[in-house]
């Protein structure tokens, strides 16, 4: 297994225009499984197909395992094919005009491999990506989640040690979706390569990454495990990208070493966040619409008053919008809470809502959170 390692890549299309990568830096463990994640146009791409040879780095470099790949200052360029990366595109780059096993067996060929081994190969590529006995198949007559299966079986058939995928998922329907996020993940494991994958859905991310990069023009935002990421954005911009609904203007009252109190700006009520707070002054709290409860979870947490605005029944939740002192609020009230409390908000009705101090996160505010070009487009309520 080998590691990636990338130092201070910078990628400019064109020049005077801000470069599309700015001075990355990142390494990639043997084995791990690393995810680029951030909005369209933040240079994931770019990034990726400087690993693959398909793009040729401005400034940096770029390493393999012990092999240095790209370094434009030394004149270093090695080719894509002697890289030994096999790389998923969104299109799946498939040649239409061939079979299952052409398409699979071409990269072998390209690399003269003997017959006999090209057999074996294109075998256990198809097995493993369960599209074993469609060889002679035009890949044309394929579904697009089996032509998608036949463009992972072609990239790693010639046992590449880093897999780089592009957004594999992004032409496939939900629950092929699902399936092929499961292909992806075994064959990771199952040949021990080292994986990069890009994508500009958190929950994607999440389910697929050991670790997870997100990156906003070019540059790194933050790095995390996902399970840290989804619960401890460090910035608004990461926050909002991670699906956090609620993030509003707020001001430190009292500091302590485990914990802080935040007073939303133009309101009477404070909340308690379980984690210290970044400065003092102004900052901005964070929390899901999915945590605000209705009645007080334990004693720490902390009232604050609202009216509902608007209220949506989704079926299996009720999607609430409240009116916190000239703030909007969203809440999301899961079946459980509805039966249990016989809540049935209605517009105009006044409510009294809590947010346990774990899940309130409080961040520096200076990185404004308008333009952080929300991912999950919230819709409803
Ligand atoms: N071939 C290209 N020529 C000029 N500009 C490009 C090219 N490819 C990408 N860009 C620009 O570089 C930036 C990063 O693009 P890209 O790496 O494709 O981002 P992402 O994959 O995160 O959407 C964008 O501003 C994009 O318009
Ligand atoms: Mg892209």
């Amino acid at each position: 297994m080998k590691s990636i390692a990338i130092n201070a890549l910078t990628k400019t299309y064109t020049a005077g225009a801000a470069p599309a990568v700015d001075r990355l830096d990142l390494d990639v463990a043997p084995g791990e499984f690393l995810t680029l994640l951030g909005p369209s146009g933040c240079g994931k791409t770019t990034t990726l197909r400087c690993v693959a040879g398909l793009e040729a780095p401005t400034q940096g470099s770029i390493r393999i395992g012990d092999q240095l790949i790209a370094a434009p200052a030394n004149g270093v360029f090695v080719p894509p094919e002697r890289r030994g990366v096999g790389m998923v595109f969104q299109s799946y780059a498939l040649w239409p005009h061939m079979s299952v096993f052409g398409n699979v067996a071409y990269p072998l060929k390209m690399a003269r491999t003997p017959r006999a081994e090209i057999g074996r190969a294109v075998d256990d590529a198809l097995t493993r990506v369960g599209l074993g006995g469609l060889h002679t198949k035009n890949v044309s007559a394929l579904s697009g989640g089996q032509q998608q299966r036949v463009a992972l079986a072609r990239a790693m058939v010639g046992r590449p040690d880093v897999m780089l995928y592009d957004e594999p998922l992004s032409n496939l329907d939900a629950k092929l979706r699902f399936a092929m996020r499961d292909h992806i993940r075994s064959v990771h494991n199952s040949l021990g390569t080292t994986s990069v994958y890009v994508t500009h859905d958190q929950e994607e991310a999440v389910a697929l990454s050991d670790r997870i990069i997100v990156m906003r023009a070019g540059r790194i935002q933050q790095v995390d495990t996902p399970r840290d990421l989804y619960t401890r954005p460090r910035s608004t911009f990461v926050a909002d990208f991670m699906g956090f609904q609620n993030i509003l203007p707020a001001t430190v009252e009292s500091r302590a070493a485990d914990h802080c109190h935040v007073r939303l700006d133009h309101c009477p009520d404070v909340v308690r966040s379980a984690y210290p707070a970044p400065a003092d002054g102004q900052v901005s709290v964070a929390f899901r619409a999915q945590h605000v409860r209705f009645s007080q979870p334990d004693a720490l947490c902390l009232a604050v008053n609202a009216v509902v605005t608007k209220a949506t029944d989704w079926g299996s939740a009720l999607r609430l919008q409240l009116d916190v002192s000239g703030h909007v609020v969203k809440a999301i009230v899961d079946e459980e809470q509805l039966v249990s409390q016989s809540l049935s908000p209605r517009p105009g009705d006044p409510v009294t809502f809590y947010v346990r101090p774990e899940h309130v996160i409080v961040l520096l505010s200076q990185d404004d959170h308008q333009d952080a070009g929300l991912a999950q487009a919230e819709e409803g309520a």
